[in-house]
């Protein structure tokens, strides 16, 4: 993403601390993800420590820090849908995509996520690809929505 372009996204908040996850938000809304780069710039802005603005950057599950794939799978592996075997949805998508999550695959399509509470518990184990949300998901259940992504 050009640096001006990040600038332009800064000075929207006036380069306010206080909205500093939104402009990485926008910035995400823009790139996909927030790069080292921009967050560099982000705390050379705002004033502050590079370990500060990484350490906000890293705590947000929903903030990417790597390019993302043409998909995202997000399973959640929160306590109520671990309870529900969330793990083994997990490791069905992982051996099917052969990527550890946090990852993308080799061909840049499917980034995979884990994520600890999408805020559905009671419908877990809950998975979302792209905008669609996937309740009650099984290994069997994901395995068929990853194939059908990989057709898209
Ligand atoms: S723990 Fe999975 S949606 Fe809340």
């Amino acid at each position: 993403m050009e640096m001006n372009k990040v600038d332009s996204i800064i000075d929207a908040y006036n380069a306010d601390p206080a909205f500093i996850l939104e402009m990485m938000y926008d910035i995400q809304d823009e790139a996909q993800y927030v790069s080292r780069e921009n967050m560099e710039r982000i705390a050379e802005k705002l004033e502050l420590p590079v370990a500060k603005v990484l350490r906000l950057a890293t705590f947000y599950d929903s903030i990417n820090l790597e390019p993302q794939g043409k998909h995202v799978c997000k399973v959640c592996t929160g306590t109520s849908c671990h309870v529900n075997g969330a793990e083994k949805v997990l490791h069905q998508v992982e051996k099917d995509l052969n990527v550890k999550a946090g990852g993308t695959t080799e061909d840049k399509i499917i980034s995979l996520k884990e994520v600890s509470c999408m805020g559905a518990c009671a419908s877990g184990p809950l998975a979302q690809i792209d905008d669609e949300y996937h309740e009650n998901i099984t290994p069997d259940k994901i395995k068929q929505a990853v194939d059908q992504l990989r057709q898209k």
